[in-house]
Parts: structure tokens; sequence; C-alpha cells
């Protein structure tokens, strides 16, 4: 009998996925994943610390891609949601940016969040795997991510599938 399960990923294009998805993320969340975008937008308060609302914030986000156009039209980016299934059942949310405002167009893995019994198990290279074969489909040939300076896991995960550092953020607080 064959018993390893079956994984899909796929876009999320359900206005009813929009908050099974948020909860996913939201409920998971660690300080380690603070990272410059989250302190400039509304997600977080200090380096170490999460809005009190991010639950909220992070629904209106997921929300905010599930209509969005797959890909971007010329001079455009279109921000996504996609979702990894581990036997039809939710075990992650990514979302993802493809722009094509840039000279030369580009892919933001911006975030990504596995339930905790579904790490460690290859879902987050499989996840590249996928978003690597989208980019390319769209004719898209860079991938950006960041990262939360302590997360360390997370980073030999990027560097073992491919990425390497082309900057480091730096924030001073007056
Ligand atoms: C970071 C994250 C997305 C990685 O997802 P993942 O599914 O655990 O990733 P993988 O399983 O592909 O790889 C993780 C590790 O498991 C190992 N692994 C993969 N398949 C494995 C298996 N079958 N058995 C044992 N180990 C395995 C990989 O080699 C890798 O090892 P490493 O830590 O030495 O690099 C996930 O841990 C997560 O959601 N973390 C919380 C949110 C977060 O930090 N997101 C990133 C923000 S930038």
């Amino acid at each position: 009998m064959d018993e390893s399960p079956k994984i899909e990923f796929r876009w999320s294009r359900s206005v009813d996925e929009a908050t099974p998805l948020a909860r996913l993320f939201s409920d998971h969340v660690s300080p380690a994943y603070i990272s410059h975008s989250e302190l400039q937008g509304p997600r977080a308060q200090m380096p170490t610390v999460w809005s009190s609302d991010i639950a909220t914030i992070l629904e209106q986000d997921v929300r905010s891609r599930i209509n969005q156009p797959l890909d971007a039209a010329a001079n455009q980016e279109t921000r996504l949601a996609a979702v990894a299934l581990v036997d039809d059942a939710f075990a992650g949310v990514f979302l993802v940016t493809f722009n094509r405002i840039a000279p030369i167009p580009f892919c933001i893995v911006e975030d990504m969040m596995i339930i905790p019994r579904h790490r460690n198990r290859g879902l987050g290279k499989a996840f590249f795997d996928w978003i690597e074969t989208e980019s390319r489909a769209r004719d898209i040939h860079r991938v950006f991510l960041e990262s939360g300076i302590s997360n360390e896991a997370a980073h030999r995960l990027f560097e073992s599938v491919g990425f390497h550092k082309i900057s480091i953020v730096m924030m001073k607080q007056l």
C-alpha cells in the first residue's frame, strides 16, 4: 500500500479560503519571522513584536489577493496567495508577487508559512520547485525573498535551493 501523502500546490482563487489561510498564517507567526517589510507596514510594532491586530491584518492581506490576475500586465504587479495541500488539507500558505514594473520582471516570495507538523519533510523545497515553474511559465527568471535575521532554519533552506544574499538591511531606532 502506498502511504506517501498527496502533496499539491495551487493558487487560492476562492474568497472562502481567505479566513482559514490567514488563520493558518497568524496562528503560527513567531518574532523571528519579522523582517524590515513587517516593520515598514502594519504587521509589526518592533523587530520582535507583532501588531496586536496581526490576525485581522493578515486576513485583509490574503483576502485582497484572491481575485488578482494570475499574471501581471505590462508595467503592473499582481499579488497572489498560494496554498500547499497535504492529503487535500491546508498545510501551508504562501504570499507571492509577480512584478512587471521593473525593466526585468521578477517574483517575490513575500511570505511562507507551513504548519509545524508538516515542516522538515520537504514541503518548503517542493514549494520552491513549484514557484520556479510558475515563474518560468510567465517568462520570469528572478525570485527575491527576505527573511528575519535570526530565522536561520529558513535561511538554510533558501540557500539549499539556490538563493544567495544580495543585500543587508539595517535599521536605526531614533
Ligand atoms: C521555513 C519553512 C517554510 C520551511 O519549510 P519546510 O517544509 O520545513 O522546509 P523543508 O522540509 O523543505 O526543509 C527544511 C529542512 O528539512 C529537511 N528535510 C527535508 N525533507 C526531509 C525529510 N524527509 N526528513 C527529514 N528532513 C527533511 C531539509 O533538508 C531542511 O533541512 P535544513 O534545516 O538542514 O536546511 C517552515 O519551517 C516554516 O513555515 N517556518 C515558519 C515560518 C517561516 O519562518 N517562514 C519563512 C519566512 S522568510
